[in-house]
């Protein structure tokens, strides 16, 4: 069975064969049987195995199907060189700082649906709430449409969503195909009539969404929860709203975002009791160290977040408990004692803050529904002209 999941899945034709292709698509896929199999296997393997599809075919844009019926799937992840070159480029920068999609491999991802659960992370718990109770106001807003949601979250989060919006197609763009598969085989459970396709991508680089039949023929709805968006810097964070207005071609986007609160509230959020958080970080150096033949050694780093008010972030990172060199793809990296490798930034917006980033990024927030707090908020943008 390990076997089935390495090697490319039956290829099939990028395009054509009309609207009959979904449907051929989602039967490619050898027996009911087979894919049960590999489904019961899968978590098993997910520690051990890199993220990439190891003898992978090109990442030249297939679609293939997955698991039990409605699901597709194409792999456009960044290969094994890009994430060599990103590494390079990450640990000559000052202080050292990797992308934060690299945080995500299957063990990541499992990590960080873990933090999600602990009682001082509220975000997710608390966003959900909101998008029950305000589904079908937010539906009404955006009008009918594909929901293109970047980087799966909780199914629980688009379910909602997807009812109010009556979908018979949903997009999601994840960076972790383990995440993509366990969080399409959830909806496809929920939804047994829409068709889910997943783009296993780094949405950040991706300019327009891949052709595909399910795909075409109705205005996109972008939905970017969680408050990912703060994972970036204000500057690419623009960057990354222009770009997404740009994938959504004309359609409104819905951007969840949390705000600036008490700073020992988030420090605790994002270096929880349990240690959930501290291990999320340090699975970073376990996943590069197998992809890039690595010997970063996690105990020879403690975690820290602080809240950082001058840029009104949470900054985390992996603090070098010694004087230490670390070897990575060949190459050597020197740490002094006390060095930080920051591990991502979680950056809070205040409503204005939100107003002023989108406006930058050729957006304009039409609507705000937010919890009974006021904690976090899901904004409806639309294109400025
Ligand atoms: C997925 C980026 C939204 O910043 O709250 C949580 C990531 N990292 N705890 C966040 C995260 C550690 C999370 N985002």
């Amino acid at each position: 069975m390990d076997l089935q999941r390495l090697q490319p899945l039956p290829r099939l034709p990028a395009r054509g064969g009309g609207d009959r292709c979904v449907q051929r698509h989602t039967h490619a896929f050898p027996g009911g049987a087979a894919g049960q199999q590999l489904a019961h296997t899968r978590g098993a393997r997910a520690e051990q195995l890199p993220e990439f599809f190891p003898p992978i075919e090109p990442l030249d844009g297939r679609w293939t199907s997955f698991g039990p019926m409605s699901i597709t799937l194409l792999n456009l992840h960044p290969t094994p060189a890009d994430l060599q070159r990103l590494v390079r480029d990450g640990m000559q920068r000052s202080p050292r700082q990797l992308p934060a999609w690299m945080l995500y491999d299957a063990e990541g991802s499992r990590l960080f649906e873990e933090i999600c659960r602990q009682p001082e992370y509220t975000l997710t718990q608390r966003e959900i709430m909101l998008l029950e109770q305000n589904a079908a106001a937010i539906a009404a807003a955006t009008g009918p449409g594909l929901v293109v949601e970047f980087g799966i979250g909780n199914a629980r989060k688009v379910d909602p969503l997807l009812t109010a919006l009556g979908s018979s197609v949903f997009a999601a763009l994840d960076i972790s195909l383990s995440a993509l598969e366990n969080a399409l085989t959830g909806l496809a459970n929920l939804h047994p009539g829409i068709a889910l396709v997943g783009i296993c991508c780094d949405h950040t680089q991706l300019k327009q969404l891949p052709h595909h039949p399910a795909l075409e023929g109705q205005p996109c709805i972008g939905f970017f929860p969680g408050s990912s968006l703060g994972n970036f810097t204000p500057e690419e964070a623009v960057q990354f709203l222009a770009n997404a207005r740009q994938l959504l071609a004309g359609g409104p986007l819905l951007l969840g975002l949390d705000q600036p609160r008490d700073p020992a509230l988030l420090e605790a959020a994002y270096d929880d009791a349990a240690g959930v958080s501290a291990a999320f970080a340090h699975n970073l150096l376990t996943r590069i160290n197998r992809d890039l033949n690595g010997d970063a050694n996690p105990e020879h780093f403690r975690y820290q977040a602080r809240w950082q008010a001058h840029d009104q972030r949470i900054e985390m990172a992996l603090v070098s408990t010694r004087d230490q060199t670390v070897h990575l793809a060949g190459d050597a990296w020197f740490f002094r004692d006390g060095e930080a490798w920051i591990t991502e930034y979680s950056v809070k917006y205040s409503p204005t803050a939100a107003a002023e980033l989108a406006e930058r990024a050729g957006w304009r927030i039409e609507r705000r529904w937010h919890d009974p707090e006021d904690h976090l908020s899901m904004h409806l943008l639309q294109p400025a002209d």
